[in-house]
């Protein structure tokens, strides 16, 4: 099944990204050429506005916006389509000066002062007041535009507001989740240690730096506020462009930033259209390989697309070359933009985007890559990559609207990030939550086998396997859903520090993992040994079909077992011989518990195991094969990349080779960078 963005397909996908000519309004000469070789690169998106407040309301109340309209007239004419932003990224110097609540105050109370971008306080009802007016002129003079495809709220949310507003709505937002009973909030955070008992909302502060930052449960609350004050101030943006506009119909998202950790993006998800996201892979650093970075890229690709499973999701911004605000800003070697553009489709997205179009003359970002350099040609190894890059999106463009059906899930979830982070335990250095669920996902990739990025409040009855790494947190509900996968035939696997707290960190009574998850399992855990980077232990598989050792580093938990089969036992230590991976069947589901961080590399047999007897499908791939598939209404495609540095064969292929036309049955070779799309039917 099919589901397109825009309503309908508009038989592209999307290639663009944010363009800025607002800044040279005084060179009307540099618009006529841009548009020149945007088409010249297969350009047919331009994202507009996205820090134009400026020059939409260069004095309080004194609008102006004949340039857009002309500017979207042209590029419209020229088939480039716009996604327009609203201009709340960066604010105008009157309205700082004038208004200072609309900017930030830092940890230690300090408000900022005017300068750089995003920083305002969401909270700040003036601010919301000035956004609402903005956007509702933007929406009434440019909602029925032909060319608009997409409104774009703001640009890449993130950071904190520690000042009285935000203060007030922190205390509401506890009011409202604690039924305005303090002892309930009391119990809740377990104030009671250190004397941190409150009698009144009122005394409640949020978690100021050189405050009140040691209770975990406030610390939970005050980021799950600060996700709610984002996605109310969204509704601000959203309402006052619905309200205002002709067509009511456009699409509406905002960028995120992988998995930025500040916000629950799925929170945010909700109240979008459509989920785009800006992807900035430091392609060839020291700690990495090539294949490395790309499985990372495609695992946050996976992350945004499992937001909204039936729909696809655009890739906003990327950079056409060297970015400019890492530590060091390497150009992309020649190949790689078109296969991490290339991976990105095949990861459910139907745009690539750039950040940026042309370069600014000046300022912050001057040198940061984009598809018109300064020299103003199209006459740069950039410009033929990203024309090459077009080319390669118009062979493919039937692949809009195409969606995947994957039957695998792992769980990593933003709370859960939160709790395990926030938690004074384990080891500061190791703890790598994130890491780690991308560890587990990257394993499946190798099987072929995609899988999609849930939280622990999304259904798990679409999956045939579930793995939920270090998943320390149990809010309401989860532990049941979890039997109840299980108990319909799931394979599920859980690792080592899960079920030890609530939704508002206090620890679980009677056994960990709590919630009842010690009867799924059939063990309870009774230590848990942080190791040094140094130390290594082993597990000792008994059943061979699950391989035959693994190597232990990092943590590893002491499990009694009460009703499970043991798989593995710990070879040293003073717990060697305890059981390190047990399984406990229920009808035909199985529960599997790996209870100490092993190296996955050595973890082969046992994943084939759980996809055996989840009944997925094993894709035999070569090492350094990449692959992904979306199902359209009639066609599957299948896209495999070499992200290796070596040529590889892939065998079995039966279909139409999308870039060649030529039909293929049997087996392929693929260079280093290539990619090969096989289009079949279903
Ligand atoms: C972010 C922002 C852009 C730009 C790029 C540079 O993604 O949204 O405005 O600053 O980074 O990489
Ligand atoms: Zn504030």
């Amino acid at each position: 099944m099919s589901k397109f963005i825009f309503g309908k397909p508009i038989n592209m996908l999307l290639h663009g990204g944010d363009y800025n000519p607002d800044q040279w309004l005084d060179y009307p000469d540099i618009f006529k050429k841009d548009i020149e070789l945007m088409k010249q690169a297969g350009i047919n998106e331009a994202t507009l506005g996205v820090f134009s407040w400026a020059a939409y309301e260069p004095k309080e109340g004194e609008f102006s916006f004949e340039w857009l309209k002309k500017v979207m007239d042209e590029l419209y004419d020229n088939g480039i389509y716009t996604i327009l932003a609203t201009p709340s990224g960066a604010r105008p110097v009157w309205m700082d000066l004038k208004y200072p609540e609309v900017m930030r105050v830092d940890g230690m109370g300090h408000r900022n002062r005017h300068g750089f971008r995003h920083n305002h306080c969401l909270s700040s009802t003036v601010f919301r007041d000035k956004v609402r007016i903005i956007n509702s002129k933007l929406a009434e003079n440019f909602s029925d535009h032909p060319g608009l495809l997409a409104w774009h709220i703001s640009n890449e949310f993130g950071g904190e507001c520690f000042c009285d507003n935000c203060r007030e709505r922190f205390r509401d937002f506890l009011r409202e989740k604690y039924h305005n009973d303090i002892n309930e909030l009391n119990h809740a955070w377990w104030t009671s240690f250190w004397s941190a008992k409150y009698s009144d909302f009122n005394e409640i502060e949020p978690p100021y730096t050189n405050g009140q930052f040691s209770i975990n449960g406030m610390n939970l609350d005050w980021k799950r506020f600060t996700t709610w004050n984002y996605s109310d101030y969204i509704s601000t943006e959203i309402d006052s462009i619905k309200q205002a506009s002709k067509n009511k119909n456009v699409p509406i998202t905002t960028n995120f930033m992988s998995r930025f950790y500040g916000i629950d993006y799925r929170v945010l998800a909700k109240q979008l259209d459509v989920i785009s996201w800006d992807s900035y892979p430091a392609f060839h650093n020291d700690e990495e390989t090539y294949a490395d970075t790309m499985l990372l890229a495609a695992f946050d690709n996976a992350i945004m697309r499992s937001m909204k499973k039936d729909t696809p999701f655009l890739l906003m911004e990327s950079a056409p070359g060297l970015v400019n605000w890492m530590e060091y800003n390497k150009v992309k070697r020649p190949g790689v933009h078109e296969q991490f553009a290339l991976q990105t489709v095949a990861s459910g997205s139907d745009s690539v985007q750039y950040f940026q179009i042309r370069k600014s003359r000046g300022s912050a970002e001057q040198h940061h890559g984009a598809l018109i350099d300064h020299v103003g040609t199209n006459e740069t190894r950039i410009f033929r990559e990203v024309s090459e890059t077009g080319e390669m999106l118009r062979r493919l463009h039937e692949v809009e609207g195409s969606i995947m059906h994957n039957q695998a899930a792992v769980i990593f979830d933003w709370e859960n990030w939160w709790a395990v982070d926030g938690a004074q335990a384990f080891s500061r250095h190791t703890k790598n939550y994130d890491k780690t669920c991308f560890s587990y996902w990257r394993k499946l990739m190798e099987f072929g086998v995609e899988a999609d990025v849930i939280s622990m409040e999304d259904g798990f009855s679409d999956y045939k396997l579930l793995i939920a790494p270090m998943l320390y947190m149990l809010k309401p509900g989860v532990a049941d859903k979890l039997k109840t996968f299980v108990e319909n035939g799931g394979i599920l696997l859980a690792t080592y520090i899960t079920g030890y707290v609530n939704e508002t960190c206090l620890c679980n009574l009677g056994g960990f993992p709590g919630e009842g998850l010690t009867d799924l399992f059939g063990i309870i855990n009774t230590e848990i040994d942080t190791l040094y980077p140094s130390d290594r232990n082993e597990i000792v598989i008994s059943d061979s079909k699950y391989g035959k050792t693994m190597t232990v580093k990092d943590y590893a938990e002491i499990l009694r077992v009460i009703d499970a089969d043991i798989i593995g036992t710990y070879k040293d230590d003073f717990y060697s011989e305890t059981p390190a991976i047990t399984v406990k069947k229920h009808g035909s589901g199985k529960a599997y518990y790996q209870a100490a961080r092993c190296d996955i590399s050595e973890m082969c047999d046992f994943f084939k195991c759980l996809l055996d007897e989840s009944g997925i499908e094993i894709k035999k791939l070569p090492e350094g094969a990449e692959y992904h598939v979306r199902y359209g209404e009639e066609h599957k495609y299948e896209f495999y990349l070499n992200i290796s540095d070596d040529i590889i064969e892939i065998d079995n292929i039966s279909g139409t080779d999308m870039n060649s036309g030529d039909e293929i049955s049997g087996n392929a070779v693929l260079k280093p960078k290539k990619y090969m799309v096989i289009r079949s039917g279903k």
